[in-house]
């Protein structure tokens, strides 16, 4: 990344080539990655990094997006990792899986601290958070692995979409 300040004469082309060089470099890694059917972490935190839930709030029923930024790579791993202290059951807060379908009961998993909760990402992959009932900020860290393979067979593509 380049901050905003003055670029002199001849070192516009300089970071032009050194940006396509990063750029072509990050493609070439990934396309190995790939072709090893590799799973690899998303560099860019596209939908991830820091989340709040705050006092009163809730995060329905949703899958997430099921591809990165580019479109090219399918998202595979969805890695919560928890980082409230002292959290429990009955603050709420806590991150609820849909195995059977949003018509069915979810599986809630307290957003105990220093929890990493990791998750298959597909079509399938409903989840939410529950409403957080006390006055605390319930936080998470969360990043996404990605991979040129669906999971399972079939291929798909859908957008974070929401239910409830
Ligand atoms: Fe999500």
């Amino acid at each position: 990344m380049i901050e905003s300040k003055t670029i002199k004469a001849g070192q516009s082309s300089w970071i032009a080539r050194n940006s396509a060089r990063a750029s072509w470099s990050a493609s070439k890694q990934k396309a190995r990655d790939c072709a090893n059917n590799g799973r690899y972490p998303d560099e860019y935190l596209y939908a991830g990094g820091i989340s709040m839930t705050g006092p009163g709030h809730i995060l329905n029923p949703h899958r997430d997006s099921s591809h990165d930024k580019d479109r090219e790579c399918y998202r595979v791993l969805n890695l919560l990792y928890c980082v409230s202290p002292d959290w429990s059951l009955e603050k709420g807060g806590n991150l609820e899986v849909w195995p059977e379908g949003t018509k069915a009961e979810p599986t809630t998993i307290v957003s105990r601290f220093n929890r990493l909760a990791v998750m298959v990402a597909n079509q399938h992959s409903w989840h939410s958070v529950s409403k957080n009932t006390s006055t605390e900020q319930r936080c998470c860290v969360s990043n996404y692995y990605f991979s040129n393979h669906p999971v399972g067979d079939a291929e798909y593509f859908h957008p974070t979409s929401f239910r409830g």
